[in-house]
């Protein structure tokens, strides 16, 4: 039963109807997060809509939004015609939680449930999506944004939710390309869409004023593309990166990148004129094209504002004993152009050839994809240090579930705190990180073809 105070809190807040509805979830349980098949417009509309799998059927799922320290519950339902489970990407939470099919929970079968339980610690841009069969099923449109506030807002006129994605349609029936075991794309640079978008939309669009300051909370949902994005008619700043506030906001000054898994918070302050349009532009081999949409109507106010103020810190962004850390190494390998000659995949040494007709390409420290051993394993509480070693010729942005991670720059000093780094071809990078939360926490390439053709290993902590 409701007490009084629920009662009265919900009446507050979202008024009668919130309240029966309210009511509904107290006679019936948590709140619901169904992943289903769906029809939506997503082409232009002289093509037929598209088949995507969508959470509550939308594309985008829900925003789903917390206060910084609040619990999060979700009843995850599965309507799907495959197992499915749900990843909080980024978030720093209870290993049990973490959403990983095959690793910290069984995959979710058609018509099954799974109860989502835990806290936001830290306030940011974070996101979930499907983490069964990837590949597939975030592609196909499963995932959303999951916004955990700060207890005072950092000072904007709107905050906003940019979700990128490109989807591979075909161009006569704007159906989405089914073949996910696509050899050229696992070998290569992974899936990458022909069809772009923002929030679902191709054409997205939303009205603001000169002079106001937008929150733009940018999340990379795609499955191999990195975004090359710039602001025009926007002056612009860095404000965090992967949920975590930088130090120091830092100007935006040209393009930026963003890859898959990665978030950035932008405050970008409309200088634009009346009756032109901001937008946030996506660089494609060289040409600028209109990812998002801003067209100004009416001033906000006669003058622009003072550079912001750093967002505030996160709890545990500290990392220390770095002197003393364990060092770790992971060599990358595989991949067309590339030199690996035999890896071990299930236990069995192969050719590349053998791994090719596997369809498995990439390795790393010399192992095809997830085993029983992990790739390191930690005591609660240790520093660790990864060296990563790119030794193939495509990019890769791998993400570390749970745990964020500071780059080591060459001099030693340490970058800004995030939970998916990008690495260019034949790029060395070394990360730290301390080993706080028990569990097992997979690490893997976001590139979501890679993911599923080797790239995947994991790091106990005990
Ligand atoms: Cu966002 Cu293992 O993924
Ligand atoms: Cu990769």
């Amino acid at each position: 039963m409701m007490n009084r105070r629920e009662f009265l809190g919900g009446a507050a807040t979202t008024g009668v109807a919130g309240v029966l509805a309210g009511m509904g979830h107290a006679a019936t349980g948590p709140v619901t997060l169904t992943a289903k098949p769906v029809m939506v417009q997503l082409a232009p509309p002289d093509l037929p809509p598209t088949g995507i799998w969508g959470y509550d059927g939308q594309l985008p799922g829900p925003v789903i939004r917390a206060r910084q320290g609040e619990r999060v519950v979700r009843r995850f339902i599965n309507a799907l015609p495959q197992p499915s489970s749900v990843h909080w990407h980024g978030l720093r939470i209870e290993n049990a939680m973490d959403g990983v099919a095959g690793l910290t929970q069984d995959a979710v079968p058609t018509g099954g449930e799974f109860d989502y339980d835990f806290t936001a610690a830290d306030a940011g841009t974070f996101w979930f999506h499907a983490h069964n069969q990837s590949v597939e099923q975030v592609a196909r449109g499963l995932y959303g944004a999951l916004i955990v506030e700060e207890p005072d807002a950092p000072d904007a006129d709107r905050d906003e939710v940019l979700i990128l994605d490109d989807f591979l349609l075909d161009g006569e029936t704007a159906q989405i390309d089914p073949d996910f075991t696509s050899a050229h794309d696992r070998s290569h640079a992974g899936r990458r869409g022909n069809f772009n978008v923002t929030n679902g939309r191709y054409d997205f669009s939303l009205p603001v004023k000169r002079h106001e300051r937008l929150r733009l909370r940018l999340i990379n949902a795609a499955n191999a593309r990195i975004f090359q994005l710039g602001l025009v008619g926007m002056t612009g700043w860095v404000m965090a990166h992967d949920g975590m506030p930088l130090a120091t906001p830092e100007p935006i000054e040209g393009a930026f990148l963003l890859a898959p898994g990665q978030r950035v918070d932008l405050l970008a302050d409309i200088i634009a004129e009346d009756g032109e349009s901001a937008h946030l532009v996506r660089i494609d081999d060289g040409q600028g094209y209109s990812q998002a949409a801003f067209p100004v109507v009416g001033v906000a106010a006669r003058n622009p504002r003072q550079a912001p103020d750093a967002f505030p810190p996160n709890p545990d962004m500290e990392i220390t004993g770095l002197a003393e850390a364990r060092r770790l190494r992971l060599a990358m390998e595989g991949g067309a152009m590339g030199g690996l000659k035999t890896a071990i995949l299930n236990g069995e040494r192969m050719t590349f050839r053998q791994l090719a007709e596997a369809n498995q390409f990439w390795s790393f420290n010399g192992v095809v994809g997830l085993t029983d051993a992990p790739l390191a394993s930690a005591s609660r509480g240790e520093t660790l240090r990864l060296e990563i070693v790119n030794d193939t010729a495509f990019p890769h942005a791998m993400h570390l579930h749970g745990i964020h991670f500071r780059e080591v720059s060459a001099s030693g000093s340490l970058g800004p705190m995030r939970d998916t780094v990008l690495l260019f071809a034949g790029e060395t990078r070394e990360i730290v990180f301390a080993a706080s939360h028990p569990g097992k926490w997979l690490f893997h390439c976001h590139m979501l073809s890679h993911t599923a053709s080797g790239m995947a290993t994991w790091i106990e902590v005990t």
